[in-house]
């Protein structure tokens, strides 16, 4: 399978074109200093609505369904601080429809913060209907109940499963990933690997499917935010799995799929002291924000990895910002300076 035809298989997909032009591919020169390795970062802190972040790539082809199945209002769950749902309700308001919201609790805190600063504050702003549940364990069937009785009311509801990721949004990281290649046949340089955050897993999943075809010689590491390895992997293999059926395209064979675990605890949510300082080396040293719940673990990952020689070779790494600083609203007591 040539990457052309990857290509013209995504262009059959309708998609909403919200990301008209390329994230910045920036070469980050005193953290490369500082670490003794070249890092790259691709900046999808910067898709262009509502503070940005990785949700909306997928949101271009899920949002696009719903509007052709004529939806009006967008049903989704995540965490209070979600980025995920703060995108979904932006693009809602921006496309006139409704956005109703079941949102948990996961690291059961009452800090006032975490509770209404944020991306809950922005929650407000887009007029979101929010529905505080107790977990998102049994996420789907929550899901698909509130969807029913919107449907009873006489509403259009679109379902959009937790962090956009199932096969359809996942296209939106194929897309990046075939928008990543270019930029990088731009530079000249090969990369020694592409690191992310792997969650719900479309980011990973989307990116691994076109860089399998691509850029095969350039492993995907997903640095895990909420699970081991062990939990993770079926995750991100089934939606490559999914992604590809979609694609009509062969599925790439399984071990590409890298996972680090050691930079998640405690849990989903709840920063670690390597998080905290990787969000604050990236402030103090490039004037770049990660977040507290995904980028900086994923960056913690990355500076231990070049640490311990995970890479391979001397070649340049490469950061995916995933965004997420919306949340650092949430966690002042964490990064109060230390
Ligand atoms: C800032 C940020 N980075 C990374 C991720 C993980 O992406 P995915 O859920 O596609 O694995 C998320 C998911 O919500 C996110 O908000």
């Amino acid at each position: 399978m040539k990457t052309t035809n990857l290509s013209a298989r995504l262009d059959t997909f309708a998609r909403l074109n919200l990301i008209e032009t390329a994230t910045p591919l920036q070469r980050l020169s005193r953290l490369s200093a500082r670490l003794g390795r070249d890092i790259y970062v691709k900046r999808d802190d910067f898709t262009s609505l509502a503070m940005g972040g990785n949700k909306l790539r997928k949101l271009e082809f899920l949002a696009a369904d719903a509007i052709r199945r004529k939806a009006d209002v967008l049903v989704t769950a995540g965490a209070i601080q979600s980025n995920h749902v703060r995108q979904t309700a932006a693009l809602a308001a921006q496309l006139g429809l409704d956005c109703v919201a079941l949102l948990e609790n996961p690291i059961g805190t009452d800090r006032d913060d975490y509770l209404r600063s944020g991306n809950r504050l922005l929650l407000d702003l887009f007029r979101v209907r929010v529905i505080d549940v107790d977990g998102l364990d049994d996420a789907d069937r929550l899901l698909e109940a509130t969807a029913q009785r919107l449907r009873d009311e006489g509403r259009r509801p679109y379902v959009i499963p937790i962090g956009g990721s199932n096969a359809l949004g996942a296209l939106g990281y194929v897309r990046a990933g075939l928008e990543l290649e270019q930029q990088i046949t731009a530079t000249g340089l090969t990369f020694s690997s592409v690191v992310l955050a792997s969650g719900s897993a479309g980011t990973h999943a989307g990116l691994a499917v076109a860089l399998a075809h691509a850029l095969p010689a350039t492993p995907v590491v997903g640095v895990t935010v909420s699970r081991t390895d062990a939990a993770q992997r079926p995750k991100v293999q089934n939606l490559i799995e999914r992604t590809s059926e979609l694609l009509d395209v062969e599925t790439p064979p399984d071990t590409r799929i890298n996972l680090w675990d050691e930079y998640f605890a405690p849990r989903y949510g709840e920063p670690n002291d390597a998080c905290i300082d990787a969000v604050r080396l990236l402030a103090e040293t490039e004037g770049l924000l990660l977040d507290p719940v995904y980028t900086g673990k994923a960056m913690a990952g990355l500076i231990d990895g070049i640490a311990r020689g995970r890479f391979d070779g001397s070649d340049p790494v490469l950061f995916l910002h995933t965004g997420g600083a919306p949340a650092l609203f949430a966690y002042r007591d964490a990064l109060r300076a230390g």
